[in-house]
């Protein structure tokens, strides 16, 4: 499997995050959120989106896997949170939501932490969503059912620091 066809170019990618981040400066304007990142997909959006001018955050990332291939909902990762999100305004930053298992489980520990307020922003949102009824505040760009690779997103681990948003081929 390699990255093929291009999906989303570099400057459509950055033209978009520039907006989120004018968008997310605004709503959060005086709150002072602290910006939770999932790692390792959520890395590059995280650091484009985090330079938006008069964004005042604190930030904090959080390493979660679920187990592929199960129908589990067991997540790896979550133990690791730490506990100091009482009364904080949380902005969960992360790559993709797909069946939004992995961000439903965060989402409910973030609130039994005693989190003010939980939001959700995603870099990609597949459009034929499955499982659960989590949805993102903020979405960079819905995309078809097609496992893509690029800007953090990877395949195997490999593919990440592309620039760009790549359908995975074949060969
Ligand atoms: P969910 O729990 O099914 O929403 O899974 C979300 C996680 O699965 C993302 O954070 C990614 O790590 C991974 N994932 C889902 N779809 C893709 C894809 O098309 N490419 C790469 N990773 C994906
Ligand atoms: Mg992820």
């Amino acid at each position: 499997m390699k990255p093929g066809r291009i999906l989303l170019s570099q400057a459509r990618i950055q033209a978009r995050v520039r907006e989120l981040g004018k968008i997310l400066a605004h709503h959060y304007h005086g709150k002072r959120p602290l910006v939770l990142g999932v790692m390792n997909g959520a890395l590059f959006f995280l650091g484009d989106l985090l330079r938006t001018p008069d964004l005042e955050t604190e930030i904090s990332c959080v390493r979660l896997a679920s187990y592929a291939g199960t129908r589990s909902s067991t997540l790896r990762g979550l133990d690791a949170l730490g506990s100091d999100f009482a009364g904080r305004h949380v902005l969960i930053v992360d790559d993709i939501l797909d069946t939004g298992r992995t961000l439903s489980a965060l989402v409910r520990r973030l609130k039994q932490l005693d989190a003010a307020d939980v939001k959700i922003c995603v870099l990609l949102e597949k459009r034929r969503r499955r499982e659960t009824a989590v949805k993102a505040d903020w979405t960079g760009f819905k995309i078809a059912d097609e496992f893509v690779v690029g800007y953090g997103l990877d395949y195997n681990g490999l593919y990440r620091n592309l620039r760009q948003v790549r359908v995975l081929r074949q060969g």
